[in-house]
């Protein structure tokens, strides 16, 4: 019996798909703990490229059940089409997706919530529009529609008609038009009875198996700089992303976890708003942009690219307690010349090494950089650490000593085989 987790060391889109698909060969579980629809993980299979948002990536492989926690909010719209997808690229999923009967809800009054509280704000967050902070809103307003209200038609029906009216007596939906978020229950109503047979508890499930022996496999969604607590507030996701979010959102207390194993790309990027003070305006910037693909999986919004942020990342891994990492998207370094990490901040003339102690003025830091010659040379076929280009080993180093944990897993291509481990 194991259990590994899988965490999100950045803004998101580290590559924790391709990791949890890599690990999740021999577990007969993964389990999602946050997040819902707003998650967009890729894994390549057989050059087929798949892109999950709710359903744990573990569905690709035969066999494995799959867990949709209580901390998440599950959109039944959007879980009908991803579930499509899936059946439509050959993959079976019956009786293989576990729904927490105590998890929230999504429904179309929480997305048009999400997206006009979004187009009448000053301040915007360039949230996903997937509804998932109105929905976490009426969770903690002890309010919400759960899991186990899909299986009564009727009262769902109710719930979701009561919410439209509130959202309309609140002024929620701004301008938005009441009938044409109404014309969407049916279809919402459908989708939620279908996926009724899917809703249990997932607890007991989850602790009978553990019982026999089961390996569990844990996946994050986004990352330690969009978690409500410890991100870059307010421009964060609206749940807890980090490792403290899994015993909330499974009800597996994080002593139970052998290995927490957090995912870091080699270099750093963001999508939507907020500070980032690695960020690159410039022509290398546009160049990890363009080479490493970088365009959001869920909403297809480019991502803002920088270098590799230490002061971010030490903090991140000590949030966390990672026991390992896993590096992604070293072959995006592959052809620069010249490659930054920062390893400190400035501000007000000082230096600082403490993320926590600007992270609320996070815009005014200038980055410290340290600067290392690239390896310039191709590593996507490499299969062993030592067959690595010593520069890249070099850059390997330096940043697992910064994080303080050791790199166990380095990611040089989106496909399932381009991964070396030690
Ligand atoms: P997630 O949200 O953390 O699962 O990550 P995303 O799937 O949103 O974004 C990661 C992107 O990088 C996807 O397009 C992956 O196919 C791709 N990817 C993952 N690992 C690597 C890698 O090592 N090298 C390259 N070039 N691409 C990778
Ligand atoms: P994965 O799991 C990257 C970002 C949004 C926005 C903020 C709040 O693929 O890594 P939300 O819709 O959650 O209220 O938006 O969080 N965001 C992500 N960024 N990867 C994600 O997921 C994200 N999920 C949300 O862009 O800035
Ligand atoms: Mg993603």
């Amino acid at each position: 019996m194991s259990i590994i987790s899988i965490t999100g060391g950045q803004w998101g889109d580290e590559g924790k798909g391709k990791i949890v698909d890599h690990l999740s060969a021999n577990v007969d579980i993964v389990a999602r703990y946050q997040g819902g629809a707003n998650a967009g993980h890729t894994v390549y299979v057989k050059d087929r490229k798949i892109i999950l948002h709710q359903v744990p990536s573990g569905i690709l492989r035969d066999d494995c059940h799959c867990i949709l926690g209580n901390g998440m909010v599950i959109d039944p719209v959007s879980l009908v089409e991803e579930i499509n997808m899936l059946r439509q690229n050959g993959i079976s999923v019956e009786g293989r997706i576990h729904i927490a009967n105590t998890a929230h809800i999504v429904t179309p009054v929480h997305r048009a919530i999400d997206r006009a509280s979004e187009t009448n704000t000053a301040q915007k967050i360039g949230t996903t529009s997937r509804g998932i902070g109105p929905t976490y809103v009426d969770k903690y307003n002890r309010r919400g529609i759960r899991g186990h209200n899909l299986t009564d038609s009727d009262k769902l029906e109710e719930m979701v008609k009561k919410r439209l009216e509130d959202a309309i007596t609140h002024g929620e939906l701004y301008d938005l038009s009441a009938e044409d978020i109404e014309h969407e229950f049916p279809k919402f109503l459908e989708c939620a009875k279908s996926i009724s047979p899917m809703v249990t508890d997932t607890f007991k499930f989850m602790q009978g198996k553990l019982e026999v022996g089961a390996n569990i496999l844990i996946e994050g969604a986004q990352g330690t700089l969009l978690d409500i607590d410890h991100g870059t507030y307010p421009f964060v996701t609206s749940s807890n992303c980090s490792v403290g979010g899994i015993a909330n959102g499974l009800g597996i207390p994080i002593t139970a976890i052998d290995r927490r194993i957090g995912i870091f790309k080699a270099y750093t990027t963001r999508v939507g708003e907020g500070p980032f003070p690695t960020e690159l305006f410039d022509e290398t910037g546009s160049q990890l942009q363009e080479t490493g693909g970088e365009f959001g999986a869920t909403t297809g919004r480019p991502r803002r690219c920088g270098w590799f942020d230490g002061t971010l990342a030490g903090y991140s891994s000590r949030i966390n307690g990672f026991t390992e990492i896993a590096l992604t998207k070293l072959d995006v370094l592959d052809e620069l010349d010249e490659i930054k990490i920062c390893t400190a901040y400035e501000v007000d003339g000082q230096r600082t090494k403490h993320f926590s102690e600007v992270l609320h003025r996070l815009a005014e830091v200038t980055p410290i950089y340290e600067s290392i010659p690239g390896w310039c040379e191709p590593t996507t076929d490499i299969e062993h650490f030592d067959e690595l280009p010593a520069r890249a080993e070099r850059f390997i180093r330096i940043l697992s000593d910064i994080m303080e944990t050791p790199i166990k897993f380095v990611s040089t291509g989106p496909e399932r085989e381009q991964l070396i481990s030690r």
